[in-house]
C-alpha cells in the first residue's frame, strides 16, 4: 500500500482528518479488487475524484473511465444511453447505438446519483453486476461486458429502498463495501488547508496576491457548516481571492459570499443552492483584470510616491490615508508587499494611462464604499472634525458630507 501521504500528493487531496484518511484507506484497500463500490456523501465532498482514485488504483487503470450522472439523463433514455439500443427499437433510434457499459469495457463506470435511476434500469444493472450480462434495448441477444461499477449517491438509499423507489437486492449488491466521505464541517482543521489551497492555487493562476485569513475569519470558516462542501469552500476561497482587496481577511470579507447567516453558523440546515455564486465566468474575468490594474496601479503609485516624498507626512501617527489635495486620489491603505505608504499621490491629469481610466470603473465590491468611509473619516480628522475644510478638501459639499456621515455613522 502507498503511504497516506503519497496517496494525498498523487492526487491532490488536502487533508488529515481521521474520517477523510480512513475513506481514503478503505478506497486503497478496495482499489484492486473488482467490487462494486457505493460511495455515499453530501453533494460536493469529493465522491467524484474517489471513484477516480478507485479507478487510477486498479489494474484496470488503462483502461476508460466514465462518469455518468443518473440524475441527469432523462428517464426515456438512460436504458439506451447504459446499455445501447437496436435500430428501430423505438421511435428516433435510426441506428444501432453503443450503450456506455459497451464502450467502457475493460474499464470502470461511476454512476453518480444511483437514487435517481429508475426500476427498470435497476434491474438491468443488477444482472449485470450478478453476471456480466445485458440486452440492448430492443434486441434479444444477450451480450457480455467486464465493467467496474462505482456507484455514489447522497441520498439515505435505504430509504429509497423502503419508499419502493430503489431494489432491495441492487442495495445489497452496491452496499457490499460502502466509503463514506465525510461532510467537510467535519474535517476540522482541513477546512482552514483547503482555503488555503484553493486561494494559493487561484491567485497563482491569476497572478494576484493571494490572501490571509485572520484568526477570526479562520474561526468563522471553521464553524459554517458548508452545505455545498468542498465545492462550494473552492468558490467561496476563489471569489474572496479576487473581490476582497485585503491582504487579512476579516469575518466581514467572508460573510458576502456565504449565503444567509441564519445557516452560517453549523446549527441548521441549508442547501447547497441556496449558495450565492456570481456562476458569470466573464464577469469573474473582467474583476481579475481589475484587482491585476488595482495592483499594477498601487505598484505604480508607490514608485511615484518615492519621488514625492513631500506628500508623505511620515509624522502622521495614526494609520488612516490622509487626503491630499489632488483632484484625484487612491487610497492604498493595504500596504503592498508589506511596505507601501499609506497616501499616495496621483500624477497630473496629463501623465493619465489607460489604466489610470479604469480606475473611473471600479465596482463597488472592490470596496469602494470603504474607501469612501476612511477617506471621509482622514479628511475630518485632519481637519480636526471642522466639516467646512473637510468638504472641501473632500471636494463635495457640506450638505453630502453632513448625510455620509450619517449614512456611515461616523462618529465625529
Ligand atoms: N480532499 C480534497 N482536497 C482537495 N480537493 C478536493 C478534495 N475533495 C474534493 N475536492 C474537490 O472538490 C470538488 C468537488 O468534488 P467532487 O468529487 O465533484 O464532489 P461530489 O462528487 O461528492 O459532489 C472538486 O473540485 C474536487 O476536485
Ligand atoms: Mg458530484
Amino acid at each position: 500500500m502507498m503511504e497516506l501521504q503519497a496517496l494525498k500528493n498523487k492526487f491532490d487531496i488536502i487533508g488529515n482528518s481521521p474520517a477523510l484518511n480512513y475513506a481514503l484507506t478503505t478506497a486503497e484497500k478496495v482499489a484492486p479488487t473488482d467490487l462494486s463500490i457505493l460511495i455515499l456523501g453530501e453533494s460536493g465532498v469529493g465522491k467524484e475524484v474517489f471513484s477516480k482514485i478507485i479507478h487510477q488504483l486498479s489494474p484496470r487503470k488503462h483502461g476508460p473511465f466514465i462518469a455518468i450522472n443518473c440524475g441527469a439523463i432523462p428517464e426515456g433514455t438512460i436504458d439506451s444511453e447504459l446499455f445501447g439500443h437496436e435500430k428501430g427499437s423505438f421511435t428516433g433510434a435510426s441506428d444501432n447505438r453503443k450503450g456506455y457499459f459497451e464502450t467502457v469495457n475493460g474499464g470502470t463506470i461511476f454512476l453518480d446519483e444511483i437514487a435517481e435511476m429508475p426500476l427498470g434500469t435497476q434491474s438491468r444493472l443488477l444482472r449485470l453486476l450478478q453476471n456480466g450480462e445485458y440486452i440492448k434495448v430492443g434486441a434479444s441477444q444477450v451480450l457480455k461486458t467486464d465493467v467496474r461499477v462505482i456507484a455514489a449517491t447522497n441520498v439515505n438509499l435505504m430509504d429509497a429502498v423502503q419508499k419502493g423507489k430503489f431494489r432491495e437486492d441492487l442495495y445489497y449488491r452496491l452496499n457490499t463495501v460502502p466509503i463514506i466521505v465525510p461532510p467537510l464541517r467535519e474535517r476540522g482543521n482541513d477546512i482552514a488547508l483547503l482555503f488555503r489551497k484553493f486561494s494559493v492555487d487561484f491567485c497563482e493562476k491569476n497572478k494576484i496576491k493571494p490572501p490571509q485569513l485572520s484568526e477570526e475569519a479562520k474561526e468563522l470558516i471553521l464553524n459554517y457548516r458548508w452545505p455545498g462542501n468542498i465545492r462550494q469552500l473552492k468558490s467561496v476561497a476563489e471569489q474572496v481571492s479576487i473581490l476582497s482587496d485585503a491582504d487579512h481577511l476579516f469575518p466581514e470579507d467572508l460573510i458576502r459570499f456565504i449565503p444567509n447567516n441564519s445557516t452560517a453558523l453549523n446549527l441548521s440546515g441549508g442547501t447547497a443552492s441556496d449558495f450565492n455564486s456570481i456562476g458569470n465566468e466573464l464577469a469573474i474575468k473582467m474583476l481579475i483584470e481589475l484587482k491585476q490594474d488595482m495592483n499594477d496601479l498601487k505598484r505604480m503609485f508607490f514608485e511615484l510616491s518615492k519621488n514625492t516624498p513631500s506628500n508623505y507626512d511620515s509624522t502622521s501617527d495614526s494609520g488612516d490615508a490622509r487626503i491630499l489635495p489632488t483632484d484625484r486620489y487612491i487610497s492604498a491603505n493595504r500596504p503592498l508587499g508589506g511596505f507601501a505608504p499609506n497616501v499616495i499621490e496621483l500624477p497630473e491629469r496629463s501623465t493619465t494611462t489607460s489604466k489610470q481610466h479604469q480606475v473611473d470603473l471600479l465596482p463597488e465590491n472592490l470596496n469602494l464604499v470603504d474607501m469612501e468611509k476612511k477617506f471621509i473619516v482622514s479628511a475630518l480628522k485632519k481637519h480636526r472634525g471642522k466639516r467646512k475644510y473637510a468638504a472641501e478638501e473632500l471636494g463635495i459639499s457640506e450638505r453630502t458630507l453632513y448625510r455620509k456621515i450619517i449614512d456611515y455613522d461616523i462618529e465625529e
